[in-house]
């Protein structure tokens, strides 16, 4: 198992939830993990430090202050050697707490130390989780590039239904597996697979002060980008504006227009195996770009707007042996428009969803469209798992060789 041996470190943080965390603890300790637990003062009202310290046999830390042992920077000691940090369950107020830089406990100060991967999995009341503080926060925490993990849908234990379950003990095993069951193989699925992925919306300027864009937040591409780059991939990642920390590993070139994405994407083409089309490209711009600032007159203002280029549609009519992978999001006739556009563009796969669904929102529901008119459907998860899939799918089409034919 490749868990086995591998040093991490489980936050439990005080949540109903807290007791799936022993759970967790049991799993990762059977499949051989060193595993070190660290609570919050409000994770023990939930769950006695005994339960983990039985579970580990290893003592549970829950301060920062006090060293146990003589000698040692505990906090510190544990940042540095962990393999993975995951936080499950972890609160609104650690998210909080986290989101802020904040190292007022054992388990804050490892995470500001360590240069290990930070994993947190939320749970809570879904009005909370729905609060634009506690998504605010979740962005800013995807920024610093933690992969969060869930939450889950279905009943809570508030007695309310919806977003806030803490992903179940299963699942969470599962991925802390892959995650080092990847790294072990070096990422083989698509190792040595050189990929763009495009992300984030266009710009297109009007004047000095102004311009035309969309709600594109870029996680979806930023997702993407990530987990070609574990699965062992030389990503590059050509985005529009956004508010994202790129993820570690990955060749960032940033652009604002539509034009400057097809220039940036065309001179890089030929030396691709893959492209993913995230991002939001703007169709249209303004005819003209003022070179000073437009000042109001009485009356409406009428302005001309002139066609982009449409960069996939152009790559799909210049591709030799590269994948194309295309999205749609739609309003209306989801499945109409996607197989149209997967055809008009010649493309591989098109990853298709209802607008609402997916802008600016931490999940997505997706369905995957492919050039043999197969198609896969999923229910809704988090874009980094939607991000993975596209990998797997990737990685299946390089080896089956199943390209759209022209
Ligand atoms: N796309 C592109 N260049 C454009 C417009 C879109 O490369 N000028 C790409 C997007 O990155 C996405 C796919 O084409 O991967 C579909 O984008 P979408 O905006 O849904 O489709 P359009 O072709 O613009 O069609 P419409 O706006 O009519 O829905």
């Amino acid at each position: 198992m490749a868990v086995s041996g591998k040093k991490i470190i489980l936050g439990v943080t005080g949540g109903i939830a807290a007791y799936k965390a022993a759970e967790m603890a049991s799993r990762l300790v059977r499949a051989g993990a060193e595993l070190h637990v660290v609570m919050t003062a409000a994770a023990k009202q939930f769950v006695g430090p005994a339960t983990f310290q039985g579970l580990t046999r290893r003592p549970v830390y829950e301060n920062v202050i006090i060293e146990e042992k003589e000698g040692q920077i505990a906090h510190i000691d544990l940042a540095d050697t962990a393999d993975l940090v995951l936080i499950a369950p972890a609160t609104a107020h650690t998210i909080a707490r986290l989101a802020q830089g904040l190292a007022d406990d054992m388990l804050t100060a490892v995470v500001l130390a360590t240069r290990a991967p930070v994993w947190v999995a939320p749970a809570m009341n879904v009005n909370m989780y729905h609060h634009p503080a506690v998504q605010k926060n979740i962005d800013t925490l995807a920024g610093y590039g933690y992969r969060l993990i869930g939450p889950g849908r279905g009943r809570l234990a508030c007695g309310w239904t919806g977003l806030g379950r803490l992903v179940e003990p299963d699942e969470l095993f599962q991925a802390v597996e892959t995650y080092f069951s990847e790294k072990e193989s070096g990422g083989a699925r698509l190792k040595g697979k050189k990929i763009i992925v495009t992300a984030g919306p266009t710009r297109e300027a009007l004047d000095p002060v102004r311009f035309f864009s969309n709600y594109s937040s870029g996680k979806m591409g930023y997702a993407i980008a990530e987990a070609a780059y574990r699965a062992g991939a030389e990503v590059t990642l050509i985005t529009g504006p956004t508010a994202l920390h790129p993820p570690f590993g990955v060749s960032v070139i940033r652009v604002e227009s539509a034009r400057e994405m097809f220039d940036a994407l065309t001179r890089r083409f030929s030396d691709a195996d893959a492209v993913v089309k995230a991002a939001a490209v703007a169709d249209y711009r303004p005819a003209e770009i003022s070179l000073g600032k437009i000042k109001k007159t009485e009356g409406p203002y009428v302005f001309k707007m002139v066609r982009n280029p449409d960069i996939l549609k152009t790559l799909g009519q210049r591709k030799t042996d590269q994948l194309l992978v295309g999205f749609a999001a739609e309003t209306d006739h989801l499945e109409e428009n996607a197989r149209k556009k997967l055809k008009d563009k010649h493309l591989d796969m098109l990853v298709a969803n209802k607008a609402e669904d997916s802008f600016g929102k931490n999940t997505n529901t997706v369905t995957f469209y492919f050039a043999d008119g197969k198609k896969q459907r999923f229910r809704e998860m988090p874009k980094q798992h939607v991000a993975e899939k596209i990998c797997e799918a990737l990685a299946r089409l390089m080896k089956v060789g199943e390209r759209f034919d022209r």
